[in-house]
């Protein structure tokens, strides 16, 4: 019998192990009496029912095997706290396998904590890089390639990072990106959506904004800058603005939110369907998440990323995505070609088909039992 444990523990993580749980409980139901067994581990990094169990339901995720509730704190605590829970886990568990997904401080850490004791790891979304070490997450992402013994490539410009970096040919795996599994196989549970219906919006009739990294939130200035641009953008649309934690700490810290007006419903983060469903029938994304430029290029919507740099480059050189940087004007202005119907259209990355997660178990059971 061989023992897998994959690994959730942020927001982004959800939509890219249900997919790969999927696949996995596919083929077992396939193939009956096939000697694997599949655990999911949850860090318990993301803890609020809206920023974890929400994603869960609508993810149709099983209960976590495992959580180990190790919650927010400096980024050498949290990480620290997840390698000394997930190693106890590792060692009465003895899996033959973890997989780990992107980029956050849960995935550094479990594999990490699996390595040390001899156990391979399979990074999901490997070989991303934006070049700018100044993100925490761009650190986690070289560390974990770095470790890892199966590396899933979404792009092709992960192929050619892991490649630069010595990567040895063999454990490189091109198979498509599974966060947009999840976004082909919620499309119908996401056209019956009522949060249009909830916000009273119509379709095209508005933009939706995220914000979540710390080079624009965690500074009163430059978040203050961003919601000055909000402001001038709900003069032409009206914005939904579903604030992350860490933005509504500090909105509500530097007593920013007076700011707002009427034309920008801010809310809680809101479920993975009726995200989904907001930003397909929206007019654009203002955004500085990783994932999101992903999604909006799918969906064909168009996204202007608040960053001067993009791990994702696929989305802008093919997709509908553009860099706005730190100049909010450039972000105003790309707006407006929007709303002028002057922006670019984009095309479907190669392999963003569905069937990622497929293939990556398919590669993981050849490996397990070769
Ligand atoms: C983390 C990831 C980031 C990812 C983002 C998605 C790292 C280094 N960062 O950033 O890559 O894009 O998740 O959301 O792993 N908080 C709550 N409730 C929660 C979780 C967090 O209130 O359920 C608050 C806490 O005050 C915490 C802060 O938000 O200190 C930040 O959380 P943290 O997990 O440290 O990082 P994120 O900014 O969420």
């Amino acid at each position: 019998m061989k023992k897998i444990i994959s690994v959730v523990g942020a927001r982004p993580n959800f939509m890219k192990v249900a997919p790969i749980n999927r696949a996995i409980q596919n083929f077992l139901r396939d193939h009956s009496d096939f000697p694997l067994i599949h655990k999911i581990c949850h860090t318990g990094q993301h803890y609020d029912s809206d920023m974890s169990d929400v994603f869960f339901k609508d993810l149709e995720l099983p209960e976590p095997d495992f959580y180990l509730g190790v919650g927010s704190g400096s980024h050498a605590v949290q990480t620290a706290r997840i390698m000394i829970e997930f190693e106890k886990i590792l060692i009465s568990e003895k899996p033959d396998l973890v997989i780990v997904v992107g980029d956050v401080n849960s995935t550094i850490a479990c594999s990490l904590t699996a390595v040390k004791l001899g156990i391979k790891v399979a990074h999901v979304e490997a070989g991303l890089r934006s070049f700018d070490r100044t993100m925490p997450e761009e650190i986690n992402r070289i560390l974990t390639d770095a470790i890892s013994d199966y590396l899933f490539v979404s792009e092709e410009s992960g192929v050619k990072n892991l490649k630069r970096e010595g990567i040895p040919d063999e454990k490189i795996f091109f198979v498509g990106n599974v966060m947009i599994d999840s976004l082909i196989s919620y499309l119908p549970k996401v056209e019956r959506s009522e949060i249009l219906g909830f916000f009273s919006l119509k379709p095209s009739q508005y933009g939706v904004v995220t914000l979540h990294r710390p080079s624009n939130v965690d500074s009163k200035e430059r978040l203050k800058q961003i919601i000055d641009l909000l402001v001038d953008i709900s003069e032409y649309k009206r914005i939904v603005f579903p604030i992350h934690p860490r933005t509504a700490q500090n909105l509500e810290k530097y007593d920013l939110l007076k700011f707002l007006n009427h034309n920008i419903i801010a809310t809680k983060p809101l479920g993975y369907i009726d995200f989904i469903a907001l930003i397909k029938n929206s007019a654009f994304v203002l955004t500085d998440s990783g994932g999101i430029q992903e999604e909006t290029t799918y969906l064909g919507i168009p996204c202007i990323t608040l960053r001067n740099s993009t791990e994702r480059p696929v989305t802008v050189e093919i997709g509908t995505n553009v860099l706005s940087g730190e100049d909010i004007t450039v972000a105003f202005k790309y707006i407006m070609e929007i709303l002028n119907g002057n922006f670019k259209n984009g095309k479907i990355p190669e392999l963003w088909d569905g069937k990622a997660s497929e293939r990556i178990v398919k590669i993981l059971i050849e490996k397990l039992f070769e």
